[in-house]
């Protein structure tokens, strides 16, 4: 296999833990590149459900190395219970000391960064994002505001407590003054540091510049995606955005293994569409399909519950998302969510409600998603199950017809088609 980036492709949860896994079987090297605990990745094995939110799903194997990039911010709470949960799912504490390393360059998200998130978020009202609530905003604003805490701080306490002394009056004084919170001691602050230097012990990589070095020359590397493309805080439907770079770019950065390391970029795309939290999504249904996909789709969030909205495939979206998220192929999941459908609807341009104006940009400005009205074609559905089918040849007619037109559409072939969450419910094409 090529060393290849799995980016999700619309607003996160298109299934890129199932792609993941099923590569990871290829790959000797797997990183995350961004993002943090926001994210939740959920692998079936033999009908056994796995749910990642940090940790490279890499891990479910042996012998390959599972590595968390600088790019990744990492809350150490939920660090240690999402490997006290996979251990309780019967992975062996053995192989998280042995195949898990961090980059000490990732930055840690704090208590008063979730205190933050919780608090914006209110203060927002209306406006609110519809975060993960997880401190991913207020850990990435303070690492380019030049205030975060990395993990190799944790391990030298002279340095750590310096940093603090920058750093704790300004968040104290936004805690307190702005939203009314408590603050923090510094004592508190290096206590719970002292815990954190304890729990990434055996699992941080201070050799890392030679163990990457090491992974370009002689390892197959697989570059683990969180969120998608329409959520990055570049190129996605800003503000409603999380705030990292989950684009195939934003690997190189996040991983540090330069742009050329990457061979492919693989974009998972749901055979529809869904989103959580708030923003427009200009093929949202919101009627009878919305809950259909919904319901057959199982659409609720793995990290919060919340129910995720549906609409049907956006082809302005996704050509958009070709273009910036550098994607090379496509793997498309969830087609079995449509077995029972009569109809399926494809949004093929977007109409200006005002001027009848047709185009297939996708308008970056979410403010003006309002403004425009989905051109649908309309494709027959062919009410079969696919979930068994192994072969292309074997899917029903119609679905190959509808699968065609995306891959027209968008100009990049389609090199994975999945009719289920298990790893067996799997067509590749050559
Ligand atoms: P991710 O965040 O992109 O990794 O996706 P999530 O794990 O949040 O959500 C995808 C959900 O769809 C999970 O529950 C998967 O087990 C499930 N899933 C993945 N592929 C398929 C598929 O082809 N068909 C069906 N029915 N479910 C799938
Ligand atoms: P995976 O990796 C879907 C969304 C949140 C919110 C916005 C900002 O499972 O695909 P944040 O907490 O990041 O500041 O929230 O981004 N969001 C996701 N939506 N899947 C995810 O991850 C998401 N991670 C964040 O719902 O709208
Ligand atoms: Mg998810």
């Amino acid at each position: 296999m090529k060393n290849t980036v799995v980016v999700g492709a619309q607003f996160g949860d298109e299934g890129k833990a199932k792609i993941t896994d099923l590569l990871a079987q290829k790959a000797d090297f797997i990183v995350r590149y961004q993002g943090g605990c926001n994210a939740g990745h959920t692998v079936v094995v033999n009908n056994k459900k796995y749910k990642f939110h940090l940790i490279p799903s890499g891990i479910l194997y042996e012998n390959k190395t599972c590595f968390i990039g600088a790019g990744v911010v990492i809350h150490p709470e939920s660090f240690k219970k999402e490997i006290e949960e996979l251990i309780n799912d019967g992975i062996a504490q053995e192989k998280f000391t042995k195949n898990l390393k961090i980059n000490p360059l990732a930055h840690i998200t704090m208590p008063y960064h979730i205190d933050l998130d919780g608090a914006d978020e209110i203060k927002l009202g209306k406006n609110k994002i519809g975060t993960t609530k997880r401190g991913i905003g207020p850990t990435y604003s303070d690492k380019y505001a030049r205030l975060g805490i990395r993990i190799e701080d944790l391990f030298d306490e002279e340095i750590l407590s310096n940093k603090l002394d920058v750093i704790l009056p300004n968040k104290n004084a936004v805690l307190e003054k702005i939203y009314g919170l408590k603050t923090y001691t510094k004592e508190e602050i290096l206590n719970l540091c002292r815990e954190y230097k304890e729990l990434f012990a055996p699992y941080v990589c201070f050799d890392w510049q030679n163990v990457l070095r090491d992974a370009k020359k002689n390892k197959t590397i697989l570059f683990e995606g969180a969120q998608g493309v329409l959520l990055d805080i570049d190129y996605g439907t800003y503000p409603y955005v999380t705030s990292s770079n989950p684009i195939g770019g934003g690997a190189a950065v996040g991983a540090s293994m330069g742009v050329k390391t990457i061979d492919e970029v693989i974009g998972v795309f749901k055979a529809y569409i869904t989103r959580v939290g708030e923003g427009d999504m200009v093929t949202e249904q919101l009627g009878e399909d919305g809950s259909k996909l919904q319901e057959i789709g199982a659409e609720f969030g793995v990290t919060t519950g919340r129910p995720r909205r549906c609409g049907f495939f956006d082809v302005p979206l996704a050509k958009y998302s070709v273009l910036v998220g550098g994607l090379t192929s496509i793997a498309l999941t969830k087609l079995d969510v449509y077995d029972s459908f009569d109809e399926i609807k494809l949004c093929v341009g977007y109409q200006n409600k005002k001027t009848g104006e047709i185009t297939q940009m996708y308008p970056t400005s979410v403010y003006t998603h309002k403004n425009y009205a989905p051109v649908w074609e309309s494709y027959k559905g062919w009410n079969k199950d696919t979930t068994k089918c192994k072969t292309y040849e074997e899917l029903p007619e119609n679905a190959k017809i509808y699968l065609k037109r995306i891959e027209e559409l968008l100009e990049i072939p389609i090199k994975i088609i999945s009719v289920g969450p298990d790893r067996d419910q799997t067509i590749f094409i050559d």
